[in-house]
């Protein structure tokens, strides 16, 4: 029996855990979801259907999903008709192994497969349980209008592109997440003049390699003796910010291997398009970095960063770091630090390595870095990013900043918060704004991680 708008009033839970482009899948599933007459619940315990949408980059990713499902058998005890799916990028690496190893788990959905999941979800009912891991050459889910999850209605994340094909040897996310594809940019435009439309202010454009974005538009459809067209990353940034000089636009993540001048010429000569980038160094040393197959040297890496502080003076950056990589040793430790200190980075997230399988790494490399030196190495790494980031907010005392009202302050009911073009955070007073509006801020303190100022005409 098919079900059909009509028949399934079911309550939707789904719980995001990992990057950016799994907060964007949740609001896919959503809307593939919604469509079918599923009603979205924010409340665990009312859930007829619990769908976790995963994440493996690192292991302790992975442990924390595993004790999230212990949770849901506690529910599923109480209430033996629930539906627990798990879904992303664990999903995919696990396939079946994870209905055999977790018996309260019925549908297990990767990252390509979400317009499956009302049948998943169908089969699940009359009790069997369903497994869709297959990934996709194609699939960027163009077509569907993702349900938006978040709660401010002002800043929202637009998929433009999905997979990667850089096969960095740490990393599980080409095997999870399959071949790097573009979206249709009409799609992207059209998804992004929507939010403004609806009220939204702010865009993050993402991908795992946005630099490397690229749409070909079809030959077929072109009159005789035309060429088809081609839109890169830099073309598509200038046409989302002339969308609206009201709509702040940021993007992420940037590979430096692969980030153009153009990118940066096109961000300076728009001011909705945000004074910050995101460029992960993850090592300072160039033989890590060869062995990490990151594409780049020490050296280039730093001539992206000149190339931003040349043409783009007010931008912040920031940076992943990893440490602990297979054979780094103490001067490769030092030369990340160095990096570090003359990126002056804003802001750091930083990782000990974590061994995945099926990586390059995994496989021809020895994870021979003890758990107490990883340990150590990164207490110095974020030790230093501390230093950074207190200097770089120490830096702006006594600045004026445009920022876009986010939301009440957690500290207090009086005060405002909201981010400035370079993503700092800062919190002023309310006074008669509202969330969504710009306002003038005149920094006046700081802490490591916020900016605090008074509102100014
Ligand atoms: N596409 C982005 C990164 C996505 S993963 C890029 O290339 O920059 C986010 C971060 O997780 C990476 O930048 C890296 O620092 C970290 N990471 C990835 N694999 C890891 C692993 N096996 N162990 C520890 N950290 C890892
Ligand atoms: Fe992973 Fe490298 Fe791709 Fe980033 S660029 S997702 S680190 S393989
Ligand atoms: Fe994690 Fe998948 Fe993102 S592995 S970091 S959720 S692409």
């Amino acid at each position: 029996m098919s079900i059909t708008n009509s028949e399934v009033s079911q309550k939707l839970y789904i719980e995001t855990y990992g990057c950016q482009m799994n907060v964007s899948d949740s609001e896919v599933v959503a809307s593939v979801l919604k469509d079918k007459g599923y009603i979205i619940t924010e409340d665990i315990n009312e859930a007829d259907v619990i769908l976790v949408n995963t994440c493996s980059i690192r292991e302790n990713a992975e442990q924390r999903i595993w004790g999230r499902l212990d949770v849901f058998k506690q529910i599923k005890k109480k209430k033996p008709e629930l539906t627990i799916g798990v879904i992303g990028c664990m999903a995919e690496r696990l396939k079946e192994k994870l209905l055999e190893e977790e018996k309260t788990v019925d549908i297990v959905v990767g990252p390509d497969a979400y317009r499956d999941l009302p049948h998943l979800l169908e089969t699940a009912e009359t009790g069997q349980r369903g497994v869709n891991v297959i990934l996709s050459k194609e699939e960027t889910y163009g077509d569907i209008s993702p349900v938006r999850l978040d709660k401010n209605r002002i800043s929202a994340f637009v998929s433009i592109m999905r997979g990667c094909n850089n096969m960095c040897s740490y990393c599980i996310v080409p095997y999870v997440r399959g071949a790097e594809r573009s979206r249709n940019p009409e799609s992207i435009l059209k998804e992004i003049e929507d939010l403004f439309n609806t009220g939204y202010k702010e865009v993050t454009l993402i991908g795992q390699n946005v630099d490397s974005y690229i749409w070909e538009s079809e030959k077929e459809n072109l009159p005789a003796g035309k060429q088809g067209e081609t839109m890169k990353f830099a073309q598509l940034l200038e046409k989302t910010a002339k969308i609206n000089p009201q709509l702040r636009i940021r993007f992420s993540t940037s590979h430096p291997k692969d980030m153009s001048d153009d990118v940066l010429y096109t961000m300076a000569m728009y001011s909705n398009i945000c004074n910050y980038i995101h460029l992960p160094a993850q090592s300072g040393s160039t033989k890590v970095l060869t062995e990490m197959k990151r594409g780049y040297t020490r050296e280039y890496y730093i001539d992206r960063i000149n190339a931003i502080k040349r043409i783009l003076p007010d931008s912040a950056i920031s940076s992943d770091i990893m440490t602990g990589f297979p054979g780094e040793t103490e001067e490769d430790h030092q030369e990340t630090l160095s990096l570090m200190e003359f990126v002056n980075y804003d802001f750091s997230y930083m990782f000990k390595y974590s061994e995945r399988p099926k990586t390059y790494a995994a496989r021809h490399l020895k994870d021979d870095i003890s758990e107490g030196t990883k340990s150590r190495r990164l207490t110095e790494i974020i030790n230093l990013q501390t230093k950074l980031s207190e200097k770089s907010k120490k830096a702006d005392l006594g600045r004026v900043f445009e920022v876009l009202v986010e939301g009440i302050s957690k500290k207090s009911s009086e005060h405002f918060f909201g981010r400035n073009s370079q993503n700092k955070v800062v919190v002023f007073p309310k006074n008669n704004y509202n969330i969504g509006d710009y306002v003038f801020v005149e920094i006046t303190e700081c802490t490591s991680a916020t900016l605090i100022g008074v509102l100014v005409k």
